[in-house]
């Protein structure tokens, strides 16, 4: 699929030395597909979600996803047709550890925990692991594995900003779910694909899914 290979040098800087094989010139290169979790929360913008597995491929990638509970409510309300998940994706049950990234011994390279409700992130920021995605989560911090949170609340308490800090000084990466506008996007879908980009971007995936600041599109 065009446009989802995978950044030089970037994405594989969180991928373990063990998954890596040296090329005979130094150079590594990546032996296995790098894995990566998708986790879906009750926040409004389900359409994220949909935009931003559309973009990955699980023929390069090994896309796994999880959703909470209430994700499938507000689905209902925004995408009654449900979510579309590609041959080769992978989905698993929040209430089951029965997933490889739920140990440290099996992280995954990178989990986008895309919409991210203020509930999932403060209960995140606390060390809560009571369900796969927030034991995936807690994962990914104490082994130092890259792990973006997609944040979508407005107005934002001090709560919220608290557990923002907690999070960054833990290593996580914020995205906010705050599209741009300078590109001119003519559709709800392009105006999702300004955040899906970023986040494509801060996962190491080559993408043109938005146009970019002084770029001709192509
Ligand atoms: C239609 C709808 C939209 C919601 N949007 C948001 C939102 O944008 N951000 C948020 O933090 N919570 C939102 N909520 C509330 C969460 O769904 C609720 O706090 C839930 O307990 C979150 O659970 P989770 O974090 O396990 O998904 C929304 C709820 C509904 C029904």
């Amino acid at each position: 699929m065009p446009g989802c290979g995978l950044a030089r040098g970037r994405a594989t800087a969180h991928i373990s030395p063990a998954r890596r094989k040296v090329h005979p010139r130094g150079l590594s290169r990546v032996a296995t597909k790098v894995k990566i979790v998708i986790a879906i929360t009750g926040a409004s913008g389900a359409l994220y979600a949909q935009r931003l597995l559309d973009r990955l491929d699980p023929a390069a990638h090994d896309v796994h996803v999880v959703m909470s509970q209430y994700a499938q409510q507000v689905m209902g309300e925004e995408m009654p047709e449900g979510l579309q998940f590609k041959p080769g994706v992978t989905r698993h049950n929040v209430k089951s550890m029965n997933a490889p990234f739920a140990s440290g011994s099996n992280p995954a390279d990178v989990m986008v925990i895309i919409p991210c409700t203020m509930g999932t992130l403060g209960r995140i920021a606390h060390g809560c692991s009571s369900d796969l995605l927030l034991r995936a989560a807690d994962v990914m911090l104490k082994e130092r594995k890259k792990l973006i949170l997609v944040p979508r609340e407005t107005p934002l308490s001090l709560v919220h900003v608290r557990n923002f800090e907690l999070l960054l000084l833990a290593g996580a990466i914020l995205l906010p779910a705050n599209p741009s506008f300078y590109t001119r996007p003519q559709t709800v879908i392009e105006v999702v694909d300004t955040v899906v980009a970023r986040v494509l971007d801060q996962m190491g995936i080559t993408n043109t899914a938005a146009p970019r600041w002084r770029e001709e599109p192509e």
